[in-house]
C-alpha cells in the first residue's frame, strides 16, 4: 500500500478485466494503492504484464468473450486465492458503425466482448463469491457509459451499454433474492481521457471541444475519477448499494442538449 492511501480495500482479492489500459489501468492502480490483491485480466499480454508489474498486480491472460478462458480464470482464483471479493467487468470496445453500416459479424464481435463477456464475468464472480464465509460480501462492478442513456450512432456500442443496465439489475436482484451477499452495480463514465480519445483528438482536434461540451462542467473526466467510484463500490462502505447506476460524467445526462 502506498503512503497516504487509506487501505479501503485492504485484504480484498479483486479481478479487473480489461485492466491493461485506460480506465481499467486506473482501477488496477487505485485498487493496489488501497491494499487489494489484484489480478489484471486482459487480452493484451505485453501491456497487461507491464501495468501489472508497475502496480504490484498479477497478470492473467483472458479473452473475455471465450467461455473456456473464464473457466481457466475461475480455477486459477480458486487454487491461488480460494475466494474472490471484487470483480470489475471493464473491457469494452467500440465499432463506429451505424445501423445502416453494421454487419452481423461486426455486431457479434462487439457484443461478444461488451455483453457476452460481461455476462460470463458475472457468472464467474457469483460462482466464486457465493462460497464466502458468513459476514463477507462480494462486489461486481460493470462498466457501462453515459451512452446507456444517450445514444450515439455506433449502434452496437449504444445497445451493449444499455444492455449492461439490465444485466446489472438482474444479477443484483437474483443475488439478493438468493441471499448470496453479492452486490452488483454499474458505473457510467462520460467522455474520459483515455488512449482512444487521445488518438481521436490528435487526428481530429475538434473532437476535444465536442467531448468537453458534453458536460456542463466543460471538461472531460479522468481515469482517476472513474477509479475513485470503483473503489467506493468495491469497498464495504457501499454495503447497501446494489442494482444501482453510478454516474461519473460531470452532469452530461442532466443537461438538455440544446441549452
Ligand atoms: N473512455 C471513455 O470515454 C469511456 C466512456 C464511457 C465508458 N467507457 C467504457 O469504459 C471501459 C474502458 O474503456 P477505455 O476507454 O479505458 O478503453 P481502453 O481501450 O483504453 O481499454 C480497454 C481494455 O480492454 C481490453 N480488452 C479489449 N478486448 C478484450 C477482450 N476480448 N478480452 C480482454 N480484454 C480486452 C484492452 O486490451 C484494454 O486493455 C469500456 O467498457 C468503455 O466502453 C469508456
Amino acid at each position: 500500500m502506498n503512503e497516504g492511501m487509506s487501505g479501503r480495500l485492504a485484504g480484498k482479492i479483486a479481478v479487473v478485466r480489461g485492466g491493461a489500459s485506460g480506465i481499467g489501468e486506473g482501477i488496477v492502480r487505485r485498487f493496489c494503492e488501497e491494499g487489494a490483491e489484484v489480478l489484471l485480466a486482459d487480452i493484451d499480454v505485453a501491456m497487461g504484464n507491464e501495468v501489472a508489474s508497475n502496480c504490484g498486480a498479477t497478470f492473467i491472460h483472458l479473452d473475455v468473450g471465450k467461455e473456456s478462458a473464464w473457466q481457466h480464470l475461475e480455477s486459477t482464483v480458486r487454487s491461488n486465492y480460494r475466494r474472490l471479493d471484487v470483480m470489475v467487468n471493464n473491457a469494452g470496445v467500440v465499432s463506429a458503425l451505424d445501423i445502416t453500416q453494421v454487419s452481423v459479424a461486426d455486431w457479434d464481435r462487439l457484443m461478444n466482448i461488451n455483453l457476452r463477456g460481461m455476462m460470463l464475468g458475472c457468472q464467474t464472480a457469483i460462482s466464486l463469491m457465493r462460497d464466502h464465509p458468513a459476514g463477507e460480501s462480494g462486489s461486481i462492478i460493470n462498466m457501462a457509459s453515459s451512452t446507456s442513456y444517450l445514444a450515439i450512432p455506433d449502434v452496437a456500442y449504444t445497445t451493449s451499454k444499455a444492455g449492461v443496465v439490465g444485466l446489472t439489475k438482474s444479477v443484483a436482484v437474483h443475488c439478493a433474492n438468493e441471499g448470496f451477499n453479492v452486490r452488483c452495480n454499474s458505473i457510467h463514465p462520460g467522455a474520459t481521457l483515455t488512449a482512444i480519445l487521445k488518438t481521436a483528438i490528435e487526428q481530429m482536434p475538434e473532437v476535444e471541444e465536442a467531448c468537453k461540451r458534453m458536460s456542463p462542467l466543460n471538461r472531460m473526466g479522468t481515469v482517476e475519477e472513474v477509479a475513485a467510484m470503483a473503489v467506493f463500490l468495491a469497498s464495504d462502505e457501499a454495503s447497501f448499494c446494489t442494482g444501482g447506476q453510478y454516474a461519473v460524467e460531470g452532469g452530461t445526462v442532466s443537461q438538455h442538449p440544446r441549452m
